[in-house]
């Protein structure tokens, strides 16, 4: 059950790789949400402020409000995670989860800068088809430390 996790999350990598060899990364450039504040932060409030974000921009698709998905795609894009890494409130260590966290993270933050970049043109289609890979990686990164 492990593997096919690692499995799938690598392959969620890989198509999250191909959309990151496309587009701009003005929202990595321009974001906010880019101060200090967050590095100390403990990884549970890092996560509850990452899926307000995804909320945020979820509801921007359903909805076809665009400066909403841009927002809320910037925030994800530069979103620090706690530079203490990944450890606190853990039942399970997550040992395999390890040697992927960063590309995990360097994907999420990627794919999101391309949407907030799109977010003005693309259809809501192709909108939803980048949040679905973040979504995916999220995810996958998760049931890694669950059981
Ligand atoms: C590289 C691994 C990884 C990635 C990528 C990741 N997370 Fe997490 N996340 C964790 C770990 C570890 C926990 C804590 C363990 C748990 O809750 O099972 C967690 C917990 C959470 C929680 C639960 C916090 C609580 O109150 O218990 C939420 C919500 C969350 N993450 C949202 C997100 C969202 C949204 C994304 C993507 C934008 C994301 N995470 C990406 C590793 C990751």
């Amino acid at each position: 059950m492990k593997r096919l996790a690692i499995i799938t999350l690598a392959a969620m990598l890989s198509v999250s790789a191909v959309y990151a060899s496309t587009g701009g990364q003005e929202a990595a450039k321009s974001g906010k949400n880019s101060s200090g504040e967050w590095a100390h932060a403990p990884l549970i409030q890092v996560m509850h402020d990452l899926a307000f974000n995804f909320s945020r921009l979820q509801f921007g698709i359903f909805t076809n409000n665009r400066p909403m998905i841009k927002d809320g795609a910037s925030a994800i894009a530069v979103h620090p995670f706690p530079e203490e890494g990944i450890r606190p409130f853990l039942k399970k260590r997550g040992k395999e989860a390890e040697p992927i966290i960063p590309e995990s993270i360097g994907a999420i933050k990627k794919t999101a800068a391309q949407l907030a970049d799109a977010a003005d043109k693309a259809t809501m289609l192709e909108l939803q088809q980048k949040a679905n890979v973040i979504a995916e990686i999220c995810v996958g990164c998760h049931d890694l430390y669950r059981d």
